[in-house]
């Protein structure tokens, strides 16, 4: 079994800007920061899977891939999300999905077909980039008044990836097993 999902990297570009975005949040007791080579948009979340799906999975992903033109996504702030009543991690965010749905639906469809249990719920393009670690005690009202930066990016959507989700000891590992380039 591995656990899958299909999304698109962040660029250096990108990247630089979040980070320089984020450098006046660093340090904070509870908060885990995931690499910025661990940065990526999920466009369809696969879960666990048996490895003998992969060949039909990359065969769809080669099929979407030839069809969905590139496209920007533009990310407009910083947000908690919740788990429950709790932030569970904080995350930049595309309030307009529009760019990336052809590609989700197109996924979508095929998944439909392959019968991969899916999760059809509205896509919210976002990158994780901090998770607060679990058991450590963190003030949900204090992170609420917690100033955000600042934020507007721009992200050139280029590809399409399938990436393997890996427990490691530093916490979730993404490692890209398929690209593709998206039609120019
Ligand atoms: P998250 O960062 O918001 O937790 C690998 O786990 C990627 O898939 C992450 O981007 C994660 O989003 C996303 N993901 C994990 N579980 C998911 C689910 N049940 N539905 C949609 N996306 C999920």
């Amino acid at each position: 079994m591995m656990r899958l999902f299909f999304g698109v990297p962040v660029d250096d570009a990108a990247a630089a800007q979040l980070g320089m975005a984020c450098a006046a949040l660093q340090g904070q007791r509870g908060w885990r920061w995931l690499p910025a080579s661990n940065w990526h948009v999920t466009v369809a979340f696969l879960g666990n899977l048996d490895d003998a799906l992969l060949p039909a999975l990359t065969a769809l992903g080669e099929r979407v891939a030839q069809m969905a033109g590139r496209c920007t996504l533009r990310f407009r702030g910083l947000e908690w999300w919740p788990q429950g009543k709790r932030p569970r991690l904080l995350a930049a965010v595309a309030p307009e999905a529009g760019a990336l749905l052809p590609l989700r639906d197109r996924l979508a469809e095929g998944l439909d077909q392959l019968a991969v249990p899916f999760d059809h719920r509205p896509l919210h393009p976002h990158i994780t980039l901090l998770r607060l670690q679990r058991g450590e005690p963190v003030d949900a009202e204090q992170l609420r008044a917690l100033v955000l930066p600042a934020l507007d990016v721009e992200l050139p959507v280029s590809e399409l990836l399938l990436y393997r989700s890996e427990a490691s000891p530093t916490g979730r590992r993404y490692t890209p097993i398929w690209r593709r380039e998206l039609r120019a």
